[in-house]
């Protein structure tokens, strides 16, 4: 991983205007964590609080993606989380397909190209169908192995925003599938990596890094 590469590609990003999200939002939200990291965890797009705080996955699905992480024993701090669009969608809408694209051509794709990762986990369904299941169900794929335009292997599942909309017994069942696909992700890695260490001591707090923009 180039890291001066990573770092110009930020700078690029952060002065993107090519296309119509970026006026509806504050400023483009990057990546987060380990650039070495040999799993990358791809997102939507930032929602309201990762605009307020120019960070991925900080809010509500981003606290739950943290919860899931730690009971298989990853950090944030250990892992690299992104999105396929960069710019936050006004109202929170979920971003169309072609905005999926144009944005995912020109960031994520370099990220990935950068970064290198060994394992992709495709969190929700934006990320699946750009990652290279266009026609594919989340309910279907996920937990399945595929390889990305890249030859990268990818697995899918659900966004943490999904299973805080469910309730009872579906959600217990629902948080039991992606335990198992994280599982299953951390496992591909240690494959071809037996020591990386994906666990820090504790959860990390990104409210203690990241400050509220505006
Ligand atoms: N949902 C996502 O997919 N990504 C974020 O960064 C926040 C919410």
């Amino acid at each position: 991983m180039d890291s001066t590469e990573l770092d110009a590609l930020e700078t690029q990003l952060n002065s993107c205007h090519d296309c119509p999200l970026r006026d509806g939002c504050q400023s483009p939200v990057g990546w987060f964590g380990n650039p070495h990291s040999p799993i990358m965890f791809v997102g939507e797009g930032p929602g309201g609080v990762e605009d307020d705080y120019g960070c991925p996955l900080i809010g509500p699905s981003g606290q739950l993606l943290d919860k899931a992480l730690w009971s298989t024993n990853m950090t944030r701090d250990l892992v690299l989380t992104t999105n396929v669009v960069k710019c936050r969608p006004k109202g929170n809408r979920t971003p169309t397909i072609e905005e999926g694209r144009f944005c995912a051509e020109r960031w994520l794709d370099k990220e990935i190209e950068i970064i290198k990762p060994k394992v992709i986990v495709a969190l929700g369904s934006v990320a699946l169908h750009y990652l290279g299941k266009p026609d594919d169900k989340i309910t279907r794929t996920r937990g399945t192995w595929f390889k990305t335009k890249q030859g990268i292997d990818c697995i899918a599942t659900f966004h943490p925003s999904y299973l805080l909309r469910l309730a009872g017994h579906d959600q217990v069942t629902a948080k039991w599938h992606v335990f198992y696909d994280l599982e299953k992700a951390r496992a591909k890695v240690l494959e071809s990596l037996p020591d990386y260490k994906f666990c820090s001591d504790k959860p990390l707090n990104l409210f203690e890094l990241f400050k509220k923009r505006s």
